[in-house]
């Protein structure tokens, strides 16, 4: 299903995929910081580092963070012992200019935190299906400076029986278009 006949390419860009069944087992607090000390070490525009991220881990945070999520990806999202809420700085700090970049930024630093994860035997699942009026609410985060991007569940994968039924099917990781899809070469124009 996931294969690559690419000989060189480092395996974790393939074995990493985003299940949705989690085991509710709590993370220790050391990975959880490797993760966000990851997402720390991304290259970004002016290295100016625009992304932010809001945690839950209590249980009665982690009620309030489910409630952010669409219907679906709470009926599985809400056994994941972490969900991190993440957002971009849409202003340079040093001039209050728009930073056009700051979403490229803060994507590169998700796979960051995303592929540590997967180096420690955990699992990340995105999510873009929640509601944004009230991930600022829940977080408290001003929309004027901070962007909200994605929902990230994270934990240890757990046997697909603990999902609700129609999701049971979908628990394999994906396949990808050919490479010559998203590759030019040369100019596309005269
Ligand atoms: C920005 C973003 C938004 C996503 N939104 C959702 C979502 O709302 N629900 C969901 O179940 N998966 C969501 N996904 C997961 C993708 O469907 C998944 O990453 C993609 O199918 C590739 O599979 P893989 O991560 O297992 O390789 C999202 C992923 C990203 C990066």
């Amino acid at each position: 299903m996931r294969n690559t006949t690419c000989s060189k390419l480092d395996t974790i860009f393939v074995d990493r995929w985003s299940p949705r069944a989690f085991l509710p087992d709590k993370l220790s607090h050391e990975d959880l910081m490797t993760l966000f000390e990851a997402a720390r070490w991304s290259p970004s525009c002016f290295n100016e580092q625009p992304w932010h991220y809001v945690y839950a881990v209590a249980d009665e945070d982690l009620a309030r963070f489910q409630s952010v999520l669409n219907d679906k990806n709470r009926s599985w999202a809400d056994k994941a012992p972490v969900l991190i809420i993440a957002f971009s700085r849409t202003r340079f700090r040093k001039n209050d200019k728009p930073n056009r970049w700051a979403d490229f930024d803060a994507g590169a630093a998700w796979m960051a935190l995303n592929l540590q994860a997967h180096r420690l035997g955990l699992h990340c699942h995105a999510m873009g299906g929640f509601d944004e009026d009230r991930a600022y609410e829940v977080t408290g985060l001003d929309r004027d400076q901070y962007k909200a991007l994605c929902v990230i569940a994270v934990g240890r994968r757990a046997d697909p029986d603990v999902l609700p039924e129609d999701l049971r099917a979908r628990e394999t990781p994906s396949d990808r278009n050919p490479l010559d899809d998203m590759i030019t070469e040369g100019c596309m124009t005269e």
